[in-house]
Formats: structure tokens, C-alpha cells, sequence
């Protein structure tokens, strides 16, 4: 619930300064296909700028709260890298054990705090709906790095931007999901977002990490047809885009089961022979042990451009909020 998204700015299509200035981001479910078309664009021009000069000062002065109450590696380093070159400056909270946090300050008041002194908060935390939650408190806008086995909308868009980037189009894609598809929050922000094209979506997981009823009944309700297996075999050999999951061990009541499913897949270099040659393989990283290390090299192997997108998709996001592209 920003304010100060009645401001207008010079050069901003009308409709995307509706959709992004002053703006939260909470759920990619407030996007529309024209608003990620938007986003891209600018991510691109981030990327040529960073790759020419590395840095601008588009946002000198604007000062960035990021606030992290679970572990994250690249989510809060791009989010800092974004921001430092955009011109702008970073308040981080990652260990919330050493903020007032840790003396049993609610998330409220911890947002009231932190956007005195910020123009925009990075929001990650355990709980679903924590960001929409914190959105209704703050006036600055509040952009959701992950809430609990929710959504993460950030990463979604990344994801939709690396499947242009590696393939050059969305529509008309077979995109299957691997893995913990009941916790793996990147999963349920990419396939609403993948709602808004023309795909094939197959759900590849063990039953009890199948993707959670409301959000299947919510993709079928959209009008996509979800097809569901437990079977790599499957879709190894039709899949355009192979996004395989860590399997969320820190949301598991019984670390038995857990063990029991942990191990249930495995991209290899044996079964990449099997996928197409033009293709690519995803994953939100960190991996614990879904795709062997010997796949790397693989070209089709698009992880680690994935991340690096990440910070280009974020700069984008951060100068949109910001009222500045
Ligand atoms: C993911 C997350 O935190 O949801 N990581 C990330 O942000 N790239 C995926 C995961 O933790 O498995």
C-alpha cells in the first residue's frame, strides 16, 4: 500500500506506471503479459548497461531495507548488487536473531521501522502472506523475496525472462517441473505465471510432493490443462524446459519423510542424452543433489544464467517501483 504511486513520471507508458510505480510486489498474480513484456525490456537495457559500464546512478540516493528473516544466498545478493548498481544504497537485515526482531518485535512494527529510513523494502519470511501483510503496513513499497511455501514472485519473473533469453519464446513450450512441487514456492509463482501463455505444463513429482489442490484447482480454473507424473521418463524426451526443485527439507514436520523422497530424482549426463537438443534446464539453486555436477557443462544447462538474470530482472523491478523507468 504505497503512497506514492500518484506521482507521475516522464516517459513511462500510463499503464505501466499503474502497474509498477509506487507499487507492492507480493504475487505475480497482479501481472498482466503486457507488464512482464515491460519488465524484460528494461531488464535487457539493465543487462547492456552493466555489461558497458557496470554501474549508473538512476537511483543515487534511494536507499534499499532488506530484510531477510530465512537463508538466502541469491535472492538478497542480487537484490544488493541490483540496487549498488543502480547508484543506490542498501540497509541489510539477514541475521534477524541480532535485529529487535529477536526481542519479539512483530513484522509490523520492524516495516514501520525500516521504511523510515528506506525507500523500498525486500521482504523475506517463513510465514505465507507475510508480504502482502507488511505491504498493508508500509507506505514504501514492499517487494517479496519468498513467503514461506507461498509464492516468490521476483523469481518467477527471472524465470519466465531466462526462458525468453535460452529460447527465445514462451508460447507454444512444454515446461515440466520437477521435484517438491507442494513447497517449492518458485514453482507456484512460475506456473501462474506460465498461465498467461500458451504452454504445456507437466508436473513431475512423488505424490506427496504433487502441487498443492488450490493451486492445481486454480491453473484449471484458468483453463490449463495440469498434467501430473511421477515418471522423469515422461517428459525427458518432449520437455523444452526442464525446471528441476530442490526438495524443501526445512518444511517437513517428519525428517523421515523427507529421506524417503530426497533422492527421488537425478538429472544426469545419461538422461540429458535423452532430452532435446535445443532445450533448457532450470533450477532456483541451491541444489542438493537433483542435478549432478557433471551436467554443468552441459550448454543446455541454463542455471547459472538463470541467477545471473536474476540481478537484471531485479535493477528492472527496483528503477519500476522506484518510479524511474
Ligand atoms: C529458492 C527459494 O528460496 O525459494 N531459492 C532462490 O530464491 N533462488 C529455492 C530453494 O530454496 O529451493
Amino acid at each position: 500500500m504505497a503512497t506514492n504511486g500518484s506521482q507521475k513520471k516522464v516517459g513511462l507508458a500510463p499503464d505501466r506506471l499503474a502497474s509498477f510505480y509506487g507499487r507492492d510486489i507480493v504475487s505475480v498474480m497482479q501481472f498482466s503479459r503486457d507488464d512482464l513484456t515491460y519488465i524484460f525490456g528494461v531488464a535487457d537495457e539493465m543487462r547492456s548497461l552493466v555489461k558497458r559500464v557496470g554501474a549508473t546512478d538512476l537511483l543515487k540516493g534511494y536507499v534499499l531495507g532488506n530484510l531477510f528473516y530465512e537463508p538466502s544466498t541469491r535472492t538478497s545478493s542480487s537484490f544488493i548488487a541490483a540496487m549498488e548498481r543502480l547508484g543506490g544504497s542498501v540497509i541489510p537485515i539477514h541475521g534477524v536473531q541480532y535485529s529487535s526482531v529477536s526481542k519479539g518485535e512483530s513484522l509490523p512494527d520492524t516495516i514501520r521501522t525500516l521504511q523510515c529510513y528506506a525507500d523500498v523494502i525486500v521482504l523475506r519470511h517463513p510465514e505465507i502472506g507475510a508480504s502482502a501483510v507488511a505491504a498493508r503496513y508500509a507506505t514504501k513499497p514492499v517487494i517479496s523475496a519468498g513467503d514461506g511455501t507461498g509464492e516468490h514472485p521476483t523469481q518467477g519473473l527471472l524465470d519466465i525472462y531466462t526462458i525468453y533469453s535460452e529460447l527465445g519464446a514462451v508460447d507454444g513450450l512444454h515446461v515440466a517441473m520437477v521435484g517438491d512441487l507442494r513447497n517449492g514456492r518458485t514453482v507456484h509463482s512460475l506456473a501462474r505465471l506460465l498461465r498467461l501463455y500458451d504452454t504445456k505444463m507437466t508436473f513431475v513429482a512423488p505424490d506427496i510432493l504433487q502441487l498443492p489442490a488450490d493451486l492445481k484447482a486454480e491453473l484449471e480454473d484458468s483453463g490449463r490443462v495440469v498434467r501430473e507424473t511421477g515418471r522423469l521418463q515422461d517428459v525427458i524426451a518432449d520437455a523444452d524446459v526442464i525446471y528441476v526443485t530442490r526438495v524443501q527439507k526445512e518444511r517437513f514436520d517428519d525428517l523421515r519423510l523427507y529421506e524417503a523422497v530426497k533422492d527421488y530424482y537425478e538429472i544426469t549426463p545419461e538422461l540429458m542424452e535423452q532430452a532435446k537438443p535445443r532445450m533448457a534446464l532450470m533450477h532456483p539453486l541451491p541444489r542438493v543433489g537433483e542435478i549432478h555436477y557433471d551436467v554443468d557443462d552441459d550448454p543446455r544447462a541454463a542455471y547459472f544464467r538463470q541467477m545471473e538474470n536474476g540481478m537484471y530482472v531485479r535493477m528492472a523491478l527496483l528503477a519500476a517501483v522506484l518510479g524511474k523507468v
